[in-house]
């Protein structure tokens, strides 16, 4: 249960004990005092009001990791400043939870350089609590995100607060890329209410303007088969993969691709199938990342399977063409996990099944978010599986397992993860009104946390809502998982969605 009056030993490194009282906090940002700092952000001398550790809900579970720190500039080299754009900078990794950032990080000094409101903001995660009560599996973080948006909004109605709440923009790598899509995707969705009540969350709209989301480890239920569709040739580990178990997760990814119905940019190929979203992905992502990868570094940097050529009718001044077979054989060359990627064997026991030969030697963080927040500590063995009550959140993993498909509750769970749930719910029914209007997406080439697929999926199914210049994405050749490469080009971005 969520709320009320307990004391938790957190199970993470620092070991805190936290005490929380029902109701006892307010939701009025003017119970907090600022303090006051000047510091350099991005060559700009910043003077700003800080607000500390503000708990942003009435009955938190957690005020270790449900609080923000909140910076307000006034005054850039001088000049002063209010009323603001708002990053909120989500810090999580792993699904884990996340304690509020005490300084700006890499996006959000850029933006206290620019005067903006940087907002350090925590959320539960899979590791809190401990058995019988796992209080920050999902959707917890997801719930505390959006408490955080409708206290800087409801702050923002009362006049306790100078910031532009009609543009808040998001931004995480990874586990938190995947939590940022997810905020600016499920904006103002009722499915969240009970939670966002238990919480007592402030009385106000959680949609928020724009996101920008590193290397998303996203639409889980569908990652398995996204993962086999581009991985499916390699080795994990030295070992090939179960063949059965990748092959029937392809043909699980090429009907959820072809029910999707997204369509190409560039109106050549049309409708996105499992026959072309390949070439796609190549002409549309690969190939052009190379091309720009070779203005920088020249033809000689580009991978002995890739034809280069210099054009001057090309974007980057260079055209270069490869298979994307090549590319994943060369380029990529091993898998970073096992089949299947996310919703792992790993609670087989000793049957004769041929899943026996395939299962995972450790609990994948997806399980354990997905894990029972009454339940009992796990017992299977295996790294990982005891920090929670893991679950499977896939109905291919669950008949494996245990005959039987995921719960409808589960799949309302796997829903309110999924920023691909809101999306194509929103392209069905024309009503954008719950999705941030923009957004910038990145991921590196040779990253194999998660398949290419997921991201050009988020990223196309974006621009197939609103239109292509509502998104920016692009994969950063020869880069890996959750890797910022251009932090003063993603603040430029940002400048210019706000205008
Ligand atoms: C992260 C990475 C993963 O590979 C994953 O499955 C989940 C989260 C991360 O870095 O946050």
């Amino acid at each position: 249960s969520y709320g009320g009056d307990s004391t938790y030993a957190s199970s993470s490194s620092s070991s805190v004990t936290e005490t929380v009282e029902s109701g006892s906090y307010s939701l009025d940002l003017s119970s907090y005092t600022p303090t006051t700092g000047s510091g350099t952000y991005n060559s700009h001398t910043v003077d700003y009001k800080l607000y500390s550790n503000v708990v942003y809900a009435a009955d938190p579970v957690s005020t270790t990791y449900e609080t923000m720190n909140i910076f307000v500039p006034t005054s850039v080299d001088g000049t002063s400043v209010s009323d603001m754009p708002i990053l909120l900078e989500i810090g999580v990794g792993g699904y884990l939870s996340a304690a509020a950032g005490s300084t700006p990080g890499t996006n959000g000094q850029y933006a206290m350089g620019k005067g903006y409101v940087v907002v350090e903001v925590g959320c539960r995660g899979r590791d809190n609590g401990s058995s019988g009560n796992y209080y920050g599996v999902a959707p917890a973080a997801i719930v505390d995100l959006k408490a955080a948006v409708r206290y800087l909004r409801y702050n923002y109605t009362e006049g306790t607060f100078t910031g532009d709440v009609s543009h808040i923009i998001d931004s995480g790598g990874s586990a938190g890329g995947a939590l940022a899509s997810l905020l600016g995707a499920s904006g103002n969705s009722t499915l969240y209410d009970s939670y966002l009540a238990a919480l007592g969350a402030a009385d106000a709209d959680d949609n928020i303007f724009a996101v920008g989301a590193w290397s998303p480890i996203t639409n889980l239920d569908h990652a398995d088969g996204a993962y086999e569709e581009e991985y499916s040739s390699l080795e994990y580990s030295g070992s090939t993969v179960n063949s059965t178990v990748s092959s029937a997760l392809i043909s699980e990814f090429e009907t959820y691709q072809n029910d999707l119905e997204l369509t190409d940019k560039r109106g050549s190929l049309g409708t996105l199938t499992s026959s072309n979203i390949t070439e796609y992905i190549l002409e549309e992502y690969m190939e052009p990342s190379l091309e720009k990868y070779v203005e920088s570094n020249g033809t000689s940097s580009a991978p002995s399977y890739a034809t280069c050529a210099a054009s001057s009718s090309s974007t980057y001044g260079y055209t270069c063409t490869f298979t994307f077979a090549n590319y994943v054989a060369n380029s990529i060359g091993t898998r970073g996990k096992s089949a299947p990627a996310f919703d792992a064997f790993f609670d087989i026991t000793s049957s004769s099944s041929y899943y026996d030969t395939v299962v995972n030697t450790s609990c994948p963080a997806e399980a354990l978010e997905f894990g029972n927040p009454s339940g009992t500590a796990s017992t299977y063995s295996g790294t990982n599986c005891s920090t929670g009550s893991p679950r499977h959140f896939t109905d291919y993993t669950s008949e494996a397992m245990d005959d039987t498909d995921i719960s409808s509750s589960m799949q309302t769970l796997v829903d309110m993860m999924n920023p691909m749930y809101f999306i194509t719910n929103a392209i069905s029914s024309g009503d954008t009104s719950g999705v941030a209007k923009y957004w910038y997406i990145r991921d590196g080439t040779i990253a194999t946390d998660t398949s290419a697929y997921i991201i050009v999926d988020l990223a196309t199914a974006l621009e197939n809502l609103r239109g292509t210049s509502y998104v920016n994405s692009w994969e950063d050749w020869g880069e890996g998982h959750n890797v910022e490469t251009d932090p003063s080009g993603f603040s430029s971005w940002v400048t210019s969605s706000v205008a």
